[in-house]
This record gives structure tokens, C-alpha cells and sequence, in this order.
């Protein structure tokens, strides 16, 4: 026996304070429960962490499971680090006497036979966990394995769950990355993150890798707990100066961080860079100085982070260089990385969003498509690409939208392993300021059987390999946590980063016990803050869906400026190609083999079958792939015009529930996040009723057919802010119009004038009302807003959103900007003066749409 004690950690016990919760500590606040310390004498007083060093994952396992232990039982158990286990060299000198202990480690350092224990199968990260009163196992293949072993064990207990257990879980797909889009940035700023929403970046700052890297430990540990394996730093739109000496010892630096929790990093490469940065006349992929210089600076990343795991590319795309610039193959591209990360065993993620934005022009041909890209630039390459490079896809063919179908391209890869990209940052999806529990998306994607040669054909089953038998390939999301304490910005939406890490372990996860884990060792154990976070969050998605883009014609968020707020008017007329093709009559892309772009046709036969014709094609994708008359009907037996204005109004009505269901878990969760999510659902609230309305007035505009339930441009209770008698306000039309109430608002008249609106209530019996004011708050100012009854002030407040919310700045009085302050329960009087006073500030002119007098609980 090796005598192979090397520290002995005792935790000291302490009280455990309550602490205000910022969300920084995310799903592993190892928050004690009520009667958790009833549980303590049963569980391990003594941990033997078989790896004695400290960058082991197996060491970081050794600390996390006595603090998960210390925090949430108040249990001060001892860790003993040691090579190999040997209870003789113990300070109990072998005796264990009656007290439980645990083991963590690798299957090398216990040896299993010794001790007797039968290990079911395990791959690479895979762990058994063998949990008895007297003894838990926590053994692995590899040192990251036995890392997630302990945090699965303190997952249960955190969770309650202190059952003994015995059971192996291997993962499902090898790759489980996540993609920070980070920028460098310059002249002494944070670097910003693209399409980020939880503040800057904790990478990098003035063009360099940060000295305090603090945050991105907490981060290593967020992601190793659910089995994020690698990472890839920087933006797909990639930063060469990543290269520099200072960035390198910088990434190393980072590289150091994420070893102890088993996490490769990479990085994301800008394929000119031997041109742009390094100073040759070419990038040329076949060129032999091109190939060198990557070689050159591979060896040199090798040298420093010898577990790189590899490149990302986005190439020929959006603007980005790339192979096609020297009429090279995407093949030609990937395998020039390939080759020089393959001495080290490194992998090369070469993604399919490739497509050029500039050269669709849909008003001519009714053929193009940007959907067709993919799998047109594929074509034909699948045998062409080298063993170590894997095809990053997005789970649609265009981006990242509230509902598309999955990438066909998916279909095309049987020789080259494929990962599906999502994206944990809400991009489309209401970025961060509209809660959306995306894991019920993800699930329907990775269930859907694509049907290649007419077997079973899950996703899942393609991206894991499984469908070809073999294990490799699998799962990347953007995540794109910045500074903010919360990591995504909002509280709800770190529930996105853990299902995304659990599905990528094991797709068979369901969406409801997902949040239920995660609400339980986010907020409490507590029954209804259980079950209020599954209705919302499960409710979440439909009801984004339904005020945000029906029936497969994509978010319709304004794709030329921010990607946040409605602007159904500019999906079409560019080249962007994210188009609807809506006209007075019809709506959708006929994307049919008949008489459409083909797209459909790129699907294997039984699933291009289906969505060639509109009867079989599912509701919720028709105009996905097919153009039809508003007045076409569904399987629901709705028009589709009624059914854009019936789910706009059902999902924005949804969205008033969340605030009033949150509100009844007041002292039932922390106030911190109690206020700051009930700040953003009341937000949401609001911006849902934007979103209804923009969208379908832009429909009603358009097809001239009303709402048979006279909802659409009736409002009832509103006072037009251009109808009200002003003074220092003047009428501004609005564009797009159905960014405000009947097409205008009203602004100051200049950039120093306070302005004054005003009219009598004389159509208002006298009682209590729910009061709402729909203004702008443009991220160029902070203009100030007074509501008074009869002289007394209702409220005050100031439109500084920018600061607070992470949502893409946005300076135009538009649907982006629009929003609603809502004080409920405000005492009124038959024929009182109204008045909102606005104050400009900077380039904001204290813009106002219209008045709400609202019957209590009402919202319109
Ligand atoms: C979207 C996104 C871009 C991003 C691109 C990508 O288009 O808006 O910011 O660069 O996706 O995935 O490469």
C-alpha cells in the first residue's frame, strides 16, 4: 500500500449566515433546508479524494463535496487527497469506526477488485455512484468524470435526497460545449459581448485577457457542474489579436482555471488571420505559407495550453472571410485547421452557418431561399473532411428563431460528426427580458426523427453519433454569460444554462423535472415556488411563440436593429433573407419542391413528403413552408389571419399571469431575486402587450381582414396620448406605425422643453382602476414622467431601463423602446384631469403613446 497522504482538509464549522442572493452561486447555492441537519450523522464524515493534485478535476471534487456538505447540513467532513486509496495511511489509521465516509476518484486509483466493488460500464466521463449509509463510491473513467459524479451526488442532496442509490451515468454525446461570443474591445472599455444580455464580457478587457479572472473560476464551476466539457472563447465574428504573446499567457491563464473542472478551452479564429494579422499576401487554405503559419501558431497554443481542445470557424459568412474567397471547398477550410490540431488530439469545429447575406434578392425570385445555403455548400463534402472535424449546426436553417424546423443539413453528415448549436442567450427569444424555459424547444428538436432511409432518426440520436454508431459529435450552445451577477442577466434564464447542460448529458431529461431541480436548488424546496416556476417557465415558450411569431413565420423581432422588439415589416425587403413574403393576400415562404424554393425537398423522403404539402404539414410550421391566403384554414379550423390575432392575444394574456403568480412567492423566496424577477415579469407584461399589437395591426394593415372578435384596433380603455391637450409635447408619427397606438405618440419639442399632456376623465365612473402609461424609453436619455389625478401625484419614474436591463440598446421610438408602467389599484374620479408631465433628457424627449384606465386586472 502507497502511503500517499498528502492534506488532510478540515472545514471549521460555522454559522451559516443568510445572505441576500445576488444569483452569482446560480443551482449551487447548497442552500441548507428545512431539517437538513437531521441528515448529517448519516451522511460521509470523511472524503478520500484519490488525486492529491490540486488542478485535478478529482481535488476540485474533494473541496466542492465538503463545502456542498459543510453548507447544506452544516457537516464538517475532512477530505484526505491521496493517490490511490488507502484508509490504512488515514489519521484514523484505517480504523472508520462507525462514521460514513466517501471516495471519489478514477477507477485507476481505486482499484475496484481490491475493494470489491463491480463497476458497471463506463465511458469516457461517464461515473458510477454507489451511495449506502456506510459508504459512497464516486468513481469515473477519467478525472472529469469523477467530477461530475460529486456534483450529481450534491445535486440529490441539495435537492433532499439522501436515499442510498446505485447507479452509472454515462453522457449521451461526447461534445458539450459552450460558445462565448466575447469581444476583446479597446480604448480602456469591458469587452462587449455579442448578443449578450448579462453584462460584459468576464474574458476580456481593453483588447486584453482581464487580470482577475475571479469570475470565470465561478463560471469553470457552474459549467463543469452540469458537464460542460469544453468552451470556446471569443466571438464567431473572431479577433486575430487573440494571438498576441499577452493573450496567450492570457488564455493559458484561463486554460489553468478551467483544468481543475475539466473543462478545454478553445477558441473561435478569423480565418484571414495569416493575412490580416499575420502579415502574408494570402489566406489561402492550400496555400503552403498559409498552412504553416497556422501550424506555427498551433504549436505554440499547444505549448502553453496543452489540452486546447480545438478551433471553432465561422467562415464564408455573413461577411466573415473564408474558403470560398479563393473558391476552396468548406472541406478545404475545416481540414487546414484540422491538420494542425490533430498531433494534439485537438477537435475542429467548423460551422455550417454559412450563407452570404448579400446576394438573396427575394422580390425577384421566388426561388431564393437562404434556408438552402447549408445544405448547398455541403453538398457533396461529407466524405471529404478530416476524422477530427466536427460540423457545428444550428438547430434550424435560418437563426435561432421562436420555432423553426430542424436543419436539414443534419441529414446530409453520415461520415462527419455533427453538433447541434443552440443558443442559451436569448437572442430571438425576448433576451433575457422575456422569461423563456427553453428546454421544451430543445426537446421537441432533439426528438424529431428525420427519418434517414427511412429508420429512426432522432436528432439526438444523429448528433450523439448513436444513429451511426459511434460516439462523437454532439451539443454546442452560445451562452454568452457577461459580469452580471445573475449570468445571463435574469434570474429565470439560468434554468436555460442547466437544462442545456443536462440535455447535452442525457436528451431524455423532461422539461418539468428540469425546472423542478433547478427551482429547488435555485430558490426552495418550498411547494409552491416549486410549482409557480414549472407553470411559468413551461407556459413560457408557447406564450413567447404566440405573441411573437406564429405558425413558423419566424420571431418577428426587428432584424435590422437589435433583434428584440416587433418589426414584422423588416423581415422582407432585404437581403437578410429571414423573409415572410407577406403581401395583401398571403403570407409564408413556399418553400415546396413544386413550386417553392426546393427547400423542403433537402429533408429525406418520408419528412420531405410531409412538408411538401400544406394538409400535412403541422400548423405551427405552414408557413415555414408554404405560402397561403390569410384566409387559409387551419387543422384548428381557424383562419390564419384569426389565428395570428387569437395567439397574440392568448400568449399576451399568459404573460400577465406570470406577474401575478410571482407576486404570491413574496417571502417565499429570496427578496433580492424576488424583486428583480418580478421587475422583468412586470416588464414582460407589458412588452407582451406591445408585441400584440404591433403584430396585429401590422396583419390587420396588411390584409385588411379584421378580427372577428373585434379586439384588433379597438381599444377601449385607452386614451391617445396625440388626442390629449398638449403643451411643450407635439405630435410625432411613428414608424413602423404599429409601433404605437394608432400610429403616433407625442415628444417633447425639443430636447430641453418639459412637456405637458392632459385630459378629463369624463367617460370613467368613479372607482379604483389599475392606471398604465405606454411610453418609450430609448437608450439616449434618462426623461422623467409625472402621472397625476387632479394634481396629486399617481407616480414618478425616469426611463433608464439601459442600465438595468441587458436588452440590445435601442435609440428609436420604436417597438423596441415601447413599454408600459402600470400602478394598479389607483382611486379615480368622474371627470378628473389626467396630466403627464415629461421632462427630456439628452436625446430622449419623453416620448408617450397613450392612457390606460383599466378595470382592475385588466390589461390592454
Ligand atoms: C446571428 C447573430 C449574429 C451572429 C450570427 C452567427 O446572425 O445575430 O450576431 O454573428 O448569428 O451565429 O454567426
Amino acid at each position: 500500500m502507497q502511503t500517499a497522504l498528502l492534506q488532510l482538509l478540515l472545514l471549521a464549522l460555522a454559522p451559516v449566515f443568510v445572505l441576500a442572493e445576488t444569483g452569482i452561486d446560480a443551482w449551487l447555492r447548497y442552500a441548507p433546508y428545512p431539517g437538513a441537519e437531521k441528515h448529517a450523522a448519516a451522511l460521509p464524515h470523511k472524503i478520500y479524494a484519490l488525486n492529491a493534485t490540486k488542478s485535478s478535476p478529482v481535488y476540485t471534487a474533494g473541496t466542492e463535496l465538503a463545502l456542498g456538505l459543510k453548507s447544506i447540513f452544516g457537516l464538517a467532513a475532512a477530505v484526505e487527497y491521496q493517490q490511490t486509496l488507502d484508509y490504512s495511511s488515514s489519521s484514523e489509521g484505517g480504523c472508520l469506526g462507525r462514521k460514513s465516509h466517501l471516495v471519489v476518484g478514477t477507477l485507476d486509483a481505486f482499484d475496484a477488485a481490491e475493494h470489491k466493488v463491480k463497476v458497471p460500464e463506463l465511458i469516457e466521463d461517464g461515473y458510477f455512484l454507489d451511495i449506502t449509509p456506510k459508504r459512497t463510491l464516486i468513481l469515473a473513467k477519467n478525472e472529469r468524470g469523477a467530477l461530475y459524479g460529486a456534483f450529481e451526488y450534491l445535486n440529490r442532496l441539495a435537492q433532499g435526497n439522501v436515499k442510498s442509490a446505485s447507479f452509472a451515468s454515462n453522457p449521451d454525446a461526447a461534445v458539450r460545449w459552450v460558445n462565448q461570443w466575447d469581444n476583446m474591445a479597446s480604448g480602456g472599455t469591458h469587452g462587449s459581448i455579442e448578443r449578450g444580455y448579462g453584462g460584459v464580457s468576464m474574458f476580456f478587457w481593453n483588447g486584453v485577457v482581464r487580470e482577475d479572472l475571479d469570475r470565470v473560476h465561478q463560471y469553470a464551476r457552474i459549467l463543469a457542474s452540469v458537464g460542460i466539457n469544453g468552451i470556446i472563447l471569443n466571438n464567431v465574428n473572431a479577433n486575430a489579436t487573440l494571438f498576441d504573446d499577452i493573450n496567450l499567457r492570457g488564455l493559458q491563464r484561463i486554460g489553468d482555471i478551467f483544468r481543475p473542472y475539466g473543462i478545454r478551452i478553445g477558441l473561435s479564429v478569423r480565418f484571414d488571420a495569416p493575412q490580416s494579422y499575420g502579415g502574408l499576401s494570402t489566406f489561402d487554405p492550400i496555400d503552403a505559407s498559409v498552412i504553416k503559419w497556422w501550424h506555427d501558431i498551433t504549436d505554440k497554443i499547444y505549448h502553453m495550453i496543452p489540452d486546447f481542445v480545438g478551433y471553432l470557424s465561422k467562415a464564408s459568412s455573413e461577411g466573415q472571410p473564408g474558403p470560398l474567397t479563393y473558391n476552396r471547398t468548406l472541406a478545404d477550410g475545416a481540414n487546414l485547421f484540422a491538420r494542425t490540431l490533430k498531433p494534439y488530439g485537438g477537435t475542429m469545429m467548423f460551422r455550417a452557418f454559412v450563407y452570404d447575406h448579400r446576394s438573396l434578392n427575394q422580390t425577384l425570385d421566388w426561388k431564393a431561399d437562404r434556408a438552402n445555403a447549408a445544405v448547398n455548400f455541403f453538398e457533396g463534402l461529407d466524405s471529404k473532411f478530416d476524422d477530427n472535424v466536427v460540423i457545428q449546426i444550428k438547430y434550424g436553417p435560418i437563426d435561432f428563431q421562436v420555432r423553426e424546423p430542424v436543419s436539414p443539413l443534419f441529414a446530409h453528415l453520415r461520415e462527419t460528426p455533427a453538433a447541434v448549436e443552440l443558443q442559451v442567450s436569448q437572442e430571438y427569444l425576448g433576451q433575457q427580458m422575456h422569461v423563456v424555459y427553453m428546454a421544451p424547444m430543445w426537446k421537441e428538436l432533439l426528438d424529431f426523427d428525420l427519418r434517414i432511409d427511412s429508420k429512426p432518426s432522432q436528432l439526438r440520436d444523429v448528433v450523439s453519433g448513436k444513429r451511426w454508431g459511434r460516439h462523437q459529435g454532439g451539443y454546442a450552445a452560445v451562452v454568452n454569460a457577461g459580469l452580471n451577477s445573475t449570468w445571463l442577466g435574469s434570474h429565470l434564464s439560468l434554468s436555460n444554462l442547466y437544462a442545456y447542460g443536462k440535455l447535452a448529458w442525457d436528451p431524455s431529461h423532461t422539461s418539468e423535472d428540469l425546472i423542478d431541480a433547478w427551482t429547488r436548488l435555485t430558490f426552495s424546496h418550498d411547494r409552491a415556488v416549486v410549482d409557480t416556476v414549472r407553470t411559468i417557465s413551461m407556459q413560457s415558450w408557447p406564450a413567447y411563440e404566440d405573441y411573437s411569431g406564429n405558425l413558423g413565420v419566424q420571431t418577428l423581432a426587428d432584424i435590422l436593429n437589435g433583434h428584440y422588439g416587433p418589426n414584422p415589416g423588416s423581415q422582407d425587403g432585404n437581403p437578410w433573407g429571414q423573409w415572410t413574403r407577406a403581401d395583401g393576400d398571403s403570407i409564408g415562404m413556399d418553400r415546396t419542391v413544386s413550386n417553392g424554393t426546393g427547400f423542403a425537398g433537402q429533408y429525406p423522403p418520408e419528412v420531405a413528403a410531409m412538408y411538401e404539402k400544406v394538409e400535412t404539414t403541422p400548423d405551427n410550421l405552414l408557413l415555414w413552408f408554404h405560402h397561403v391566403p390569410y384566409t387559409q384554414r387551419l387543422k384548428s379550423g381557424l383562419t390564419v389571419i384569426q389565428h395570428f390575432y387569437d395567439a397574440h392575444y392568448r400568449g399576451a394574456a399568459v404573460a400577465q399571469t406570470f406577474v401575478t403568480a410571482w407576486e404570491k412567492l413574496k417571502g417565499k423566496v429570496d427578496a433580492t431575486q424576488y424583486d428583480e424577477t418580478l421587475s422583468r415579469l412586470v416588464y414582460q407584461a407589458g412588452h407582451s402587450l406591445v408585441w400584440r399589437d404591433s403584430v396585429s395591426n401590422f396583419y390587420f394593415n396588411k390584409s385588411s381582414i379584421a378580427d372577428t372578435r373585434g379586439r384588433v384596433g379597438n381599444y377601449k380603455y385607452r386614451v391617445e396620448a396625440e388626442d390629449m391637450q398638449l403643451s411643450g409635447y407635439v405630435k410625432y408619427q411613428v414608424k413602423p406605425f404599429e409601433s404605437a397606438s394608432k400610429g403616433w405618440a407625442i415628444v417633447t419639442a425639443s430636447n430641453t422643453t418639459t412637456g405637458t399632456a392632459s385630459y378629463k376623465l369624463d367617460k370613467v365612473e368613479s372607482g379604483r382602476y389599475d392606471v398604465a402609461v405606454n411610453y418609450f424609453d430609448m437608450a439616449i436619455g434618462n426623461s422623467t414622467w409625472t402621472l397625476s389625478l387632479d394634481g396629486a401625484v399617481v407616480g414618478k419614474w425616469k426611463g433608464d431601463l439601459e442600465y438595468s436591463s441587458g436588452k440590445a440598446a435601442t435609440i428609436y421610438i420604436d417597438g423596441q423602446t415601447a413599454i408600459r408602467k402600470t400602478f394598479r389599484g389607483v382611486q379615480v374620479k368622474k371627470g378628473a384631469e389626467v396630466k403627464i408631465v415629461g421632462v427630456a433628457d439628452g436625446k430622449e424627449p419623453a416620448p408617450v403613446d397613450y392612457i390606460s384606465i383599466l378595470p382592475l386586472g385588466t390589461a390592454d
